[in-house]
């Protein structure tokens, strides 16, 4: 089963991801309105998560090892991480500990170091292995639909993963929450690689607080 996806980013005007003040409630708060069943993250989105809002040096616990158990009734969503280089060794403590999502799933590819593999086997963290070097994205987004019976996947990532879900025309929507500011020179834009022309269709737009507009598009496929 191939889940529906959704791209939701906080943007300025000009469509930088960063150099401006993110309306984290705004941001999370339209997020889980979606109701996804999962949250996919960049890898570089998740290690700035950590270093922006937790203390890297936090070891890994005893108990931090262990799987959760799950729970039938946990209508959380689930937290699945690309990371295809392992960039997130003994980091992953920190997304098991997350209260909003109830599991952590990494995607990896046939070339993600062995050593990492091994850290994920020894936690238990469920992992979806494609792609030769890169995940294979439209690959493992079928499999989580098929082995977590994921119907409904809202990316909270950065330039480089939600281009390719454009450019390889996996994403359904777009939803963009548009702060108003033109950050300008110098940060990565959304968008910039996304390939050729996408036609879209608006679904909705809705002025939020402090001049910010949420903006969805359905794309057009
Ligand atoms: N304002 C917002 O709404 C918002 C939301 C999220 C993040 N951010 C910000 O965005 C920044 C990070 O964005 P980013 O663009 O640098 O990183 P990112 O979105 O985390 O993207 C990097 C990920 O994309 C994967 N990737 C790249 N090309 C791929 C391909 N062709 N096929 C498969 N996977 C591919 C990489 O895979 P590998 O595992 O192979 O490396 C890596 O896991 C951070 O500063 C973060 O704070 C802002």
């Amino acid at each position: 089963m191939y889940p529906e996806v959704i791209i939701h980013n906080s943007v300025s005007l000009d469509h930088a991801v960063r150099g401006f003040e993110v309306d984290l409630g705004l941001h999370y708060g339209a997020l889980l309105a979606f109701e996804p069943g999962a949250v996919l993250a960049g890898s570089a989105t998740a290690k700035s998560g950590i270093e922006l809002f937790m203390d890297i040096t936090l070891p890994e616990a005893e108990a931090d090892r262990h799987r959760p158990e799950m729970r039938p009734d946990d209508r959380r969503p689930l937290c699945v991480i690309v990371d295809s280089r392992g960039v997130l060794k003994n980091l992953l403590h920190f997304y098991r500990n997350m209260e909003h999502t109830k599991d952590v799933v990494i995607l990896v590819s046939e070339t993600t170091p062995e050593d990492y593999l091994d850290y994920l086997c020894e936690r238990k963290y469920p992992f979806i292995r494609c792609g030769r070097s890169r995940v294979d994205l439209g690959a493992a987004l079928r499999e989580l639909g098929d082995r977590f019976g994921i119907t409904r996947v809202v990316s909270d990532s950065g330039p480089d993963l939600n281009d390719v879900l454009i450019r390889e025309r996996i994403a359904d929507t777009i939803s963009l929450i548009v702060h108003p500011v033109v950050v300008g020179e110098g940060e990565k834009k959304l968008f910039n690689k996304a390939g050729g022309r996408t036609a879209l269709e608006l679904r909705k737009a809705v002025t939020m607080e402090q001049g910010t507009v949420h903006l969805v598009y359905a794309v057009k496929k």
